[in-house]
């Protein structure tokens, strides 16, 4: 990583349908990301935002029956009002319509043009609208586009990248960053493509209009990717290489995007930027995709998960620790709904949502809800207090990798280890024996439910804040420097009445 910025991106998504879960979860990956880092340090900037050109959108709006300035602005505003209601942190939110893009994506161009890397041709292939990307004969599946979307032939005057002659420099770039692609199978998946070959890239379009204009040449509209990844670094203050956020945020630390979308950021994109003269991002991430009930997601089916309904019927942290919890990121995942319910109740109420009710509850109860204060800790106590300490490096670790699932799962061995504290210590039992020995057990268990909430944050922002209001913790009390001796708990003060944090799913709600 470098120093203490931070920029994370989500791809950009295409305006030509309502969000779906599928889009939820890539920018609740990089919300977890972005909150991670913010928390620990790092000043960060994290961004979303939608891929407004090309044929795809042009023909969803024409079959709307709208112009396309007028159908984008509308479905942008879903995307982009869909994010308060996921709780998403984002700083900036970026349309490829705007001036900014449109001025960066052209000087990009005029770049590639200065550096020899454009040429006038024709292009004559298959084209995919759905995926927006040209086929070969021989790449095509029984007349289809390997993905299963249909293609067209498409034949007219065209720029081309020479994306050929990137083959080598690409290969150098992989080999020299072996973090760059993750996870390795998508990255060895992409090695080997690259090894076979690339061919020129059509770069630009003459049958329809709906893009930003070649430079120079109106007759061409840009090809939808190269405006689309350019994105990343119009959010970062390109073409003003001098500005501070420029300098400070590109490269970009980490690009997540769904598995479907690899080649055009780990080949295309590098190409065009060293093509371009212009630094590579440090990091693609490929997440794999969701199926509902074991069925593949698609409108034919009508099998589409909304994520506002599923936030209405299980609440939106449950829905945003499901996800990152029940799929090692990388992998495709399962949305069922037994599974969310498991996960719901199971994790958060019994095992997070209990141990800290159970503890509030009972100092509530039996101490007049005031923070006790601790005698000399035993070795047990130690121990826990320990493990809740070492958790911030393992989490560091786990984060850099995007395994999220693997951190919550660190994060549960503590949660386990004080559930199994608290009954072989049996503070109740100690109510009337040992009532100093009680209150180091109880403050051993606090502190413990501090750090945790503290950690779960990134995941469960509201509920975590809750469990720390409850805690008596202050709001400038809640990064991870935090997470520290220094910092415990304070004895003495009186705390507010504890509610549960994390509800029980029942069927008749
Ligand atoms: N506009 C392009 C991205 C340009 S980035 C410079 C695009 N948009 S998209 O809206 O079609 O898709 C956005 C993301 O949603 C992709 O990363 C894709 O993998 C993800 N998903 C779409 N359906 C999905 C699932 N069923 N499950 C998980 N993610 C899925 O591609």
């Amino acid at each position: 990583m470098t120093g203490s910025r931070y920029y994370i991106t989500t791809p950009i998504y295409y305006v030509n349908d309502v969000p779906h879960i599928g889009h939820a979860y890539t920018t609740l990956a990089c919300d977890a990301m972005a909150r991670f880092m913010r928390l620990d340090g790092h000043e960060v900037l994290f961004l979303t935002g939608t891929d407004e050109h090309g044929q795809k959108v042009e023909k969803a709006a024409a079959k709307a029956g709208l112009e396309p300035q007028i159908f984008t602005e509308r479905l942008s505003r879903l995307f982009r009002d869909l994010l308060p209601s996921l709780n998403v942190s984002n700083d900036d939110f970026i349309r490829t319509t705007e001036f900014r893009h449109i001025q960066s994506v052209q000087e990009v161009w005029r770049r590639l043009v200065k550096n020899g890397n454009i040429y006038l041709g024709q292009y004559a292939g298959w084209y995919s609208v759905r995926d927006e990307a040209y086929f070969s004969e021989n790449e095509l599946v029984d007349g289809m586009a390997p993905t299963g979307a249909p293609v067209e032939w498409v034949e007219e005057p065209s720029y081309f990248f020479n994306l050929s002659k990137w083959q080598e420099p690409l290969l150098r770039y992989y080999e020299e960053n072996p973090d760059f692609i993750a996870p390795r199978s998508r990255r060895n998946e992409v090695v080997s493509f690259v090894s076979g070959g690339l061919h020129d890239l059509s770069v630009s379009r003459t049958s329809f209009k709906w893009g930003v204009p070649v430079p120079n040449d109106d007759d061409h509209i840009m090809y939808v990717w190269l405006d689309a990844l350019t994105n990343y670094i119009t959010a970062a203050g390109f073409p003003d290489c001098a500005s501070e956020t420029y300098t400070k945020f590109w490269p970009a630390n980490l690009h997540v995007v769904g598995k479907d979308i690899v080649r055009f950021h780990a080949v295309y994109w590098p190409a065009f930027l060293m093509a371009a003269d212009l630094p590579l991002p440090e990091r693609v991430f490929a997440h794999g995709w969701w199926t509902n009930e074991g069925k593949k997601i698609s409108k034919s089916l009508g099998n589409v998960i909304d994520p506002l309904e599923l936030i209405e019927t299980f609440g939106l942290d449950q829905v945003r620790y499901f996800l990152l919890r029940e799929v090692p990121f990388g992998n495709d995942g399962d949305f069922s709904r037994s599974a969310m319910i498991g996960r719901m109740n199971n994790d958060l109420a019994n095992d997070f949502g209990n141990l800290s009710q159970r503890v509030l509850g009972f100092v509530a109860k039996n101490m007049g809800g005031v923070i006790p204060t601790p005698g000399n800790f035993t070795n047990d106590d130690a121990a826990l207090l320990d493990a809740a300490e070492r958790l911030l490096s393992r989490l560091r670790d786990e984060y850099q990798s995007q395994a999220f699932n693997r951190a919550l799962e660190t994060v549960w061995n503590v949660v386990g280890a004080a559930n199994r504290y608290i009954d072989e210590q049996a503070p109740w039992a100690l109510r009337k024996t040992d009532p100093e020995r009680m209150s180091t057990v109880l403050y051993t268990l606090m502190e413990t439910i501090r750090y945790l909430a503290i950690l779960m944050q990134p995941i469960v922002p509201t509920s975590a804040g809750r469990m720390l209001d409850q805690l008596g913790v202050g709001i400038g009390a809640r990064d991870f420097r935090c997470l520290t001796e220094a910092h415990r708990l304070s004895p003495g003060i009186k705390l507010t009445k504890p509610t549960p944090v994390f509800p029980k799913y029942t069927e008749t709600k």
